[in-house]
């Protein structure tokens, strides 16, 4: 079984979003894994995602509203076996906790879809193109579930 955390900077907009995504298609190819997000950031924790960002992830069919922010621990480290960061500064972030001796790999969404010549998920909570959050989220969350099961 795949343990999977994504983490963003406040976990209200771009990683519940690939959370509730990559669950949903790991899902439809019968891939079982376990999912979840959380934020570096602490601004936002107890908090549903952000509403506009459930608006755009509801007209595609994702359904973010039982999501509740939570903040990044060293702890995830051991907790999951692979953890997915929105964009570098997230990676600088999460690598910042890792304990000693720990190896579990670190990797950048957008790594998965190299065809979009893009590194990062451009936060949608300062650009408010959730549409384009989500367009490279999925991109990548398909990337990601052909890399699992490969
Ligand atoms: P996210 O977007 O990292 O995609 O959840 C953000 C939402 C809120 C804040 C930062 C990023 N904030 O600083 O409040």
């Amino acid at each position: 079984m795949h343990k999977i955390l994504f983490v963003c900077l406040g976990n209200i907009c771009r990683s519940p979003s690939a959370e509730a995504v990559f669950a949903a298609k790991a899902k439809s190819a019968h891939l079982p894994v376990i999912v979840d997000s959380a934020g570096t950031g602490n601004w936002h924790v107890g908090e549903a995602p952000y509403g506009p960002m459930q608006a755009a992830a509801k007209l595609r069919n994702y359904d973010l509203s039982p999501l509740r922010a939570r903040q990044f621990t060293a702890a995830d480290f051991n907790g999951f076996d692979l953890i997915v960061a929105m964009d570098e500064a997230n990676l600088r972030d999460i690598e910042r906790l890792r304990p000693a001796g720990n190896d579990t790999p670190v990797t950048l969404m957008m790594s998965y879809a190299p065809e979009t010549g893009v590194t990062a998920v451009p936060d949608p909570y300062y650009t408010r193109d959730f549409d384009a959050a989500l367009d490279l989220i999925e991109v990548a969350s398909e990337g990601l579930l052909a890399t699992l099961r490969a």
